[in-house]
């Protein structure tokens, strides 16, 4: 059976953390999350407009990295095809009971070692009466603090080869790739690919991991509304000691505007300022851009995207690559200091 549209979208993300206070200060204090409850050493988070009981999981670790994704699946029977087709590709990793508001998931790794999970059954998010809001299409009230953003958006994995990644998310679920860079006079190499199951322009990038490591994440992106909430975004980070990666700006591939920070753990953090290009036709063909033209493609207003960051740095990072990040120490001091 043609796997297309047998997901239906990215529905939830566990980040571990060396830093849980400064980490939970980030997602809290400046971007306005409501914390939905806590398990041992995890801690549950949703934007105002989440559909679930939660999108993002925060759990104290050693290192900061990706622990877990969950793709929700478009019904129980499609759930149960792809399972079969992971399995059938060496990538199931079996059933798990879920979590709290996650039921039954059926768990896998991408070739690249990235963990994942598929749902069906999710406990839709039900604000209790003091958040509930009179419009009606929102889950909760906008809340009163932070930026905030409204909903989960997308994530970006670091792979050792692309296009195994991209083909095998391609043939097994469906995925769909919008657009890709190859390094043309480089033999054609794939460097980058952007694909969604939806009509988003991506829900999930696949970008080279220049220091051959395998399974990072790049970052998670947070949508919530125009590009000018980027530039309100960048200066609260100025104040408040986040270290801005880059942006505002817009990148020429997806049309998406974008901040890059990283949060006191040392994830890399997108704020996502507009929906991107969206992607309606059912039978959109790839865009190719060359690596060797590829200014537009980073940042049409020409921002500059740090190399001794943007195109190395992942978690867990590799070593030598902490002392790149800034946030962590000072995370943990503004956080000490709002408390
Ligand atoms: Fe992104």
């Amino acid at each position: 059976m043609n796997p297309r549209f047998e997901l239906a979208h990215l529905a939830h993300a566990e980040l571990l953390t060396p830093n849980m206070e400064g980490t939970l200060w980030f997602f809290t204090e400046l971007l306005g999350m409501r914390e939905v409850a806590r398990q041992g050493d995890s801690v549950y988070l949703r934007c105002y407009e989440d559909p679930y009981h939660h999108s993002l999981k925060v759990t104290a670790a050693d290192a900061p990295g990706l622990a877990n994704l969950g793709w929700r699946t478009t019904s129980a029977d499609a759930l149960e095809r792809r399972a079969d087709a992971l399995d059938r590709a060496g990538l199931g990793r079996g059933w798990t009971k879920g979590d709290l508001g996650v039921g039954r998931t059926f768990a896998f790794e991408s070739p690249d070692g990235h963990p994942m999970e598929l749902v069906w059954d999710v406990e839709k998010y039900l604000a209790p009466p003091e958040l509930r809001s009179p419009i009606l299409t929102r889950r909760s009230k906008r809340p009163l603090q932070g930026l905030p953003p409204r909903r989960l958006d997308h994530v970006n994995l670091m792979a050792s080869d692309v296009t195994v990644q991209k083909e095998m998310f391609e043939q097994t679920l469906g995925f769909g790739t919008r657009e890709r860079v190859v390094d043309v006079a480089g033999g054609g190499t794939e460097i980058g690919a952007w694909m969604s199951v939806n009509i988003l322009g991506h829900e999930m990038a696949i970008m080279a991991d220049s220091t051959g490591s395998r399974g990072r994440l790049h970052h998670l992106a947070f949508w919530y509304g125009v590009p000018q909430h980027n530039t309100d975004a960048a200066e609260l980070c100025r104040e408040y000691g986040v270290q801005i990666e880059a942006g505002p700006d817009i990148h020429g591939i997806t049309q998406g505007a974008f901040l890059y920070v990283f949060e006191p753990g040392g994830n890399r953090i997108e704020l996502f300022g507009n929906s991107g290009i969206l992607e309606l036709e059912p039978d959109f063909e790839t865009v190719t851009w060359d690596l060797a033209d590829f200014d537009t493609g980073i940042a049409i207003g020409g921002a500059t995207l740090p190399a001794e960051t943007y195109f190395v740095y992942g978690t867990p990072p590799v070593a030598g690559q902490e002392s790149l990040i800034t946030a962590s120490e000072i995370g943990t001091r503004v956080a000490a200091t709002v408390a």
